[in-house]
C-alpha cells in the first residue's frame, strides 16, 4: 500500500519554503544491494537525485540547498569506493559548472579540500569561478566533500588561536559570530531544515555547529529513490513545526 505512505505531490510553489535546507544524502549502497548492483551505481543514481532535487529546491524558492557528499570518515572505505566517488565529483563538477549553472544554481564546495586530487582542486576552483557570475543572489547548491563538521570547527579554533597569537584578537572579543565566520558556511545562514533519508536517525558529524536550532526531518526513502513529492513531505513536515529558539 505504497499509495499512502507518500504524501501525493502538492501543487508546486504555493507552500512557504525554508531558506536553507540541507541533507544527508545517504541510502546510495542499499539501494544498489537491493538490486544486486555494486554500491558505486547507487552513488551514480544519487548524483542524478542530487541534480534533480537541488534544481527543484531553486524552482520552488530555496534560496540554500547544501547537500553531504563525503565526510571526512569516508576516507575508511574501500579504496575501489574512494576511488569510485572521486570519478563522481569528477564528472558531476565538470556537468555541474554547465547544466546547473544553466538553470540559475551557483554549485559551491564545502570541506577541507586539501587532500582531494590536483585536477578535482582545479575543477572546484572553475566551478567556483562559474558560479561567481550568477551573482550574489543566485540560489546555492553546495556540496560538502571531505567535510567533518568537528574538523571545521578545530579548523577554526586553529585560525582564531593564530589571530590571538599574532595580536589581531583579545579572547574575550571571541563571540558566536567570529567563530561562525571562521566556517565553511560563512556566507550562508544557518540551516533550518536537515534532512536524512535512508532510516538512519543521527548527524553523522554534519554542520555541528550550524545545526543548533535546525529542524530534522528523517525518511526511510533511500537517497536514490528520494523525489520531489518526498521532499514537499519534508517542507511540509517544517511548516508544521513550531520552531521557538528557547523562547515561548
Ligand atoms: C551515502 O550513501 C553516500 C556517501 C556516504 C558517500 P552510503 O554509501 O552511505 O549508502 P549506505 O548507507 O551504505 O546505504
Ligand atoms: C554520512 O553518511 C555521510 C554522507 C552522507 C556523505 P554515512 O553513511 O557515512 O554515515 P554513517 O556511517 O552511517 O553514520
Ligand atoms: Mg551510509
Amino acid at each position: 500500500m505504497g499509495l499512502f505512505k507518500r504524501k501525493p505531490k502538492a501543487a508546486a510553489g504555493n507552500r512557504p519554503v525554508p531558506r536553507h535546507i540541507a541533507v544527508i544524502m545517504d541510502g546510495n549502497g542499499r539501494w544498489a544491494k537491493k538490486r544486486g548492483l555494486p554500491r558505486q551505481a547507487g552513488h551514480k543514481i544519487g548524483a542524478e537525485t542530487f541534480r534533480t532535487i537541488a534544481t527543484y529546491c531553486k524552482d520552488i524558492g530555496v534560496q540554500y540547498f547544501t547537500v553531504y557528499a563525503f565526510s571526512t570518515e569516508n576516507w575508511k572505505r574501500p579504496q575501489e569506493e574512494v576511488d569510485a566517488l572521486m570519478e563522481l565529483f569528477r564528472k558531476y563538477l565538470r556537468e555541474a559548472a554547465e547544466t546547473m549553472f544553466q538553470r540559475g544554481v551557483a554549485v559551491r564546495v564545502l570541506g577541507d579540500l586539501s587532500p582531494l586530487p590536483r585536477d578535482i582542486l582545479e575543477l572546484i576552483r572553475e566551478t567556483g569561478e562559474i558560479a561567481d557570475t550568477l551573482g550574489p543572489d543566485a540560489a546555492t547548491a553546495s556540496l560538502c566533500i571531505n567535510y567533518g563538521g568537528r574538523d571545521e570547527i578545530k579548523n577554526a579554533v586553529r585560525a582564531i588561536a593564530e589571530q590571538v597569537k599574532g595580536g589581531a584578537l583579545a579572547p574575550e572579543d571571541i563571540t558566536e559570530e567570529t567563530i561562525g565566520a571562521h566556517l565553511y558556511t560563512a556566507h550562508m545562514p544557518d540551516p533550518d531544515l536537515i534532512i536524512r533519508p535512508s532510516g538512519e536517525v543521527r548527524i553523522s558529524n554534519f554542520l555541528l555547529w550550524q545545526s543548533a536550532y535546525a529542524e530534522y526531518y528523517f525518511t526511510d526513502v533511500l537517497w536514490p529513490d528520494f523525489k520531489t513529492a518526498d521532499m514537499d513531505a519534508a517542507i511540509d513536515a517544517y511548516n508544521s513545526r513550531n520552531r521557538r529558539f528557547g523562547g515561548v
